[in-house]
């Protein structure tokens, strides 16, 4: 399947002179892992802005040291960043490019959820997600690649959905193919990280909490049930515990860190 950078370029233009952001693309049929690959071109020297597009990994590197499969169709790319932000935070780059690549993708009429913390779905299915990976030098980010990986055309298991088939179920072709996906994504990711900057982190988590889908799911932590009923500044899910103190009912609320609890496809 071939990449149209021409294609991709005049959605990044947007009808104006300059595009309007710095991106600097490089587009290969077939990586290991775009995320490695940005790494490597940090390390030659590539600044913030620059991306990675392949039209397939063989070595696509999911969250809590998963595998993402990756086969020709889907939509894999990543962004080297270089956030200011300290390592207890890191969390925040995560939640910022899943809000700001939902709300693009919902500006355009794909009605895309949240589910904590990286995960993008539409119908209770997982569309895509979000592997973020930084570098630290005495507790600050000195810099970060931010990989999305988006069904578009993709084979999907059970529990994911392409947005291909979706927009074809829906009569709705708002996103013509992979490359102004790729477009939206990364005007996403950019205005979700201006956003964390510019706006700070109170408002961004108010703007994800509202796309995520999970508050008020139920989930067990330790035997206890627990409701869902937000998410902290660094990421965590807060939960309200139901726990019985002898004969009373008490109401604690504790919140846990990503990779520890699983929400799960129903
Ligand atoms: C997840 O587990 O939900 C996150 C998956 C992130 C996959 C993307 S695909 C592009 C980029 N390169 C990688 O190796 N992984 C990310």
């Amino acid at each position: 399947m071939e990449f149209d950078r021409q294609l991709l370029e005049n959605f990044l233009h947007l009808g104006r002179k300059q595009p309007c952001i710095p991106f600097s693309l490089h587009i290969f049929d077939s990586l290991p892992s775009t995320n490695q690959m940005v790494w490597d071109l940090i390390a030659q020297g590539a600044k913030p802005g620059s991306v990675v597009i392949a039209t397939q990994q063989t070595a696509g590197r999911g969250q809590w040291g998963r595998q993402w499969l990756s086969p020709a169709g889907g939509l894999y790319l990543s962004m080297a960043i270089a956030p200011q932000l300290e390592v207890t935070n890191s969390y925040q780059l995560t939640l910022a490019s899943a809000w700001g690549i939902a709300s693009h993708l919902r500006k355009c009429g794909i009605t895309v959820g949240i589910k904590w913390p990286n995960d993008l779905v539409l119908n209770r299915r997982k569309l895509g997600g979000i592997l973020t990976e930084t570098r630290v030098f005495q507790g600050h980010i000195t810099q970060a690649v931010i990989g999305v990986g988006i069904n578009w055309a993709n084979p999907v298991p059970e529990t994911g959905i392409n947005l291909k088939s979706w927009q074809t179920t829906q009569n709705d072709q708002a996103i013509s193919g992979l490359e102004m996906l790729t477009a939206q994504v990364l005007l996403g990711i950019q205005s979700g990280l201006e956003c964390l900057n510019n706006e700070g982190i109170s408002i961004l988590l108010s703007r994800y909490l509202h796309l995520l889908t999970n508050i008020g799911d139920h989930v067990y932590v330790n035997n206890l049930l627990g409701t869902v009923v937000g998410v902290t500044p660094e990421g965590n899910l807060r939960l309200q515990m139901a726990e019985y103190n002898r004969t009373e009912l008490i109401k604690a609320e504790i919140s846990v860190e990503p990779g520890t609890i699983s929400l799960g496809y129903s």
